[in-house]
């Protein structure tokens, strides 16, 4: 039998500890797939005496993972600390640099640094493998950039932060509160380690950034990205989309346009008949539309220590089965040096439907004034409804549009107009309407 594949773990927190702890106890079985035994011979974390569930024994302890990167006995560097920069950062480089493989679940660094981190491990002939970076433990990055191959990808879009879906699920189904459902993801370990990232969007900006440069060749360009999160969304949105027959998502979509490549992240309403729409709590999910295949959903937990180490997992056995001096698969789909400048296409000519709730003085005119300033826009009208909705007080009404497919820019202005007529009470709603091909 080979030797032993040893791998240093460097953050043994929600994912870290999971994966130590199914390394130690499904070892045999491990050990038979890959045909040589995975041995942990080196963790990385600050607080050495914390219980985490696995036995430390013969294992030796770093406080900092740079150290551990620069002179443990391993042959993979396991990061699953977090953050763009700081210790995950300078352990990841040292790793490389030294010449060991590397697993990371780090989508804020790869969404930084990937493109340079790519150049580094292909120059030395390295693997930097990262399945638990996004959608958890969808097998989403190995579909792209091993079984897709050869696929002209038109649009790629999903539910990619577990958070933000178990938030949004429980407000819908229990009626429960954003900040109370927000503590209780914190609670289960789907949270980042500071939650803006995930309700203000930007963890699924990584994610997605991530999936565009696998589905379109570029450039890793997470700051293109048009981003909105879901903290301003509310109950009564939650229930005027069951009403009009959607649900809220919060969803990252990568389209190839005329004029670029459109990527956004925002909160979206998306068919109550959808498969998409049925994904609820923590699951993820990630749908492709090829030219080959033609359209592909995966569905899966998004977040959460198993889950994620199982996309871990398999990225440490990948690297356990392959042979040395064997073809490597490029980190980002094609060799970093190939990948071509992002293009971005402009948000305001980004073209669909949308829902817009306008909370309005309730007097003579109004509804008027509102049609007549979307006709002059060109913004043709699915429906306007008008009732005295939660939240709007007697002297108040809520108005709801749904727009046939129009243009952003065109929507925009519409909301600009309507907000210098003086009746609005408080900020116009608008939230755009996906509609997957299919599925
Ligand atoms: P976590 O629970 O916060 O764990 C972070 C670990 O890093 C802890 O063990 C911590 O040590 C250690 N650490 C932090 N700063 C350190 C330093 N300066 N030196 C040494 N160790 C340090 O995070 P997590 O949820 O496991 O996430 C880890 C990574 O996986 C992140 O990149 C995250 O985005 C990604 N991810 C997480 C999930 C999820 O569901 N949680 C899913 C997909 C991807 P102590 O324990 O001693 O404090
Ligand atoms: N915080 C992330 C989420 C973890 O909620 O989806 C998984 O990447």
């Amino acid at each position: 039998m080979a030797d032993a594949l040893k791998i240093g773990i460097a953050g043994l927190g929600t994912v870290g500890a999971s994966l130590a702890r199914i390394l130690q106890t499904r070892m045999d079985a491990l050990t038979v797939a890959c045909g040589r035994p995975i041995a942990i011979t080196a963790v990385s974390a600050r607080d050495k005496d914390k219980d985490r569930g696995f036995d430390l024994t013969g294992i030796a302890w770093f406080h900092d993972p740079v150290e551990m990167a620069e002179k443990a006995d391993i042959d993979v560097f396991v990061e699953l600390i977090g953050g763009a920069e700081g210790p995950a950062e300078r352990s990841l480089r040292k790793a490389l640099k030294r010449g060991l493989h590397v697993v990371t679940a780090n989508k804020a660094l790869l969404a930084k640094h990937g493109v340079e981190l790519a150049k580094l491990a292909e120059e030395k002939g390295l693997l930097i493998n990262y399945e638990a970076a996004v959608a958890g433990g969808i097998p989403i990055i190995k579909t792209l950039r091993e079984s897709l191959t050869g696929n002209s990808f038109s649009r790629i879009y999903g539910i990619m932060n577990g958070t933000c879906n178990y938030i949004l699920t429980r407000m819908e189904k229990e009626g429960l509160s954003f900040a109370d459902c927000l503590k209780e993801a914190q609670r289960l370990g789907y949270a980042e380690a500071d939650p803006t990232f995930d309700i203000e969007g930007n963890d699924t900006a990584h994610k997605l950034a991530i999936l565009t440069t696998l589905a379109f060749g570029n450039q890793i360009a997470a700051d293109e990205i048009y981003l909105e999160g879901i903290s301003n969304i509310t109950i009564e949105d939650i229930q005027a989309a069951r009403d009009l027959g959607y649900r809220i998502k919060l969803l990252g979509v990568a389209q190839k346009t005329a004029s670029g490549i459109e990527q956004r992240v925002h909160p979206t309403m998306v068919p109550v008949n959808s498969v998409i729409a049925q994904v609820d709590g923590v699951t993820n999910a990630v749908a492709v539309e090829s030219d080959i295949l033609g359209e592909l959903l995966m569905v899966g937990p998004g977040a959460g220590g198993n889950a994620t180490a199982s996309a871990v997992l398999g990225d440490i056995t990948d690297i356990a089965k392959s042979r040395p001096g064997a073809q490597r698969v490029p980190v980002l789909g094609r060799p970093a040096h190939l990948l071509e400048a992002y293009s971005r296409a402009k948000m305001k000519r980004h073209e669909g439907g949308y829902f817009i709730r306008l909370t309005v003085m309730d007097r003579t005119g109004v509804f008027a004034s509102i049609a007549t300033q979307m006709a002059e826009n060109g913004i043709s009208l699915e429906s306007i409804v008008q009732h005295s909705g939660s939240g709007a007080s007697e002297n108040a009404k809520t108005i709801i549009l749904v727009t046939h497919a129009t243009m952003e820019g065109a929507v925009r202005k519409a909301v600009a107009a309507i907000k210098e007529e003086g009746y609005l009470l408080g900020e116009p709603q608008v939230i755009r309407i996906e509609r997957p091909k299919s599925v």
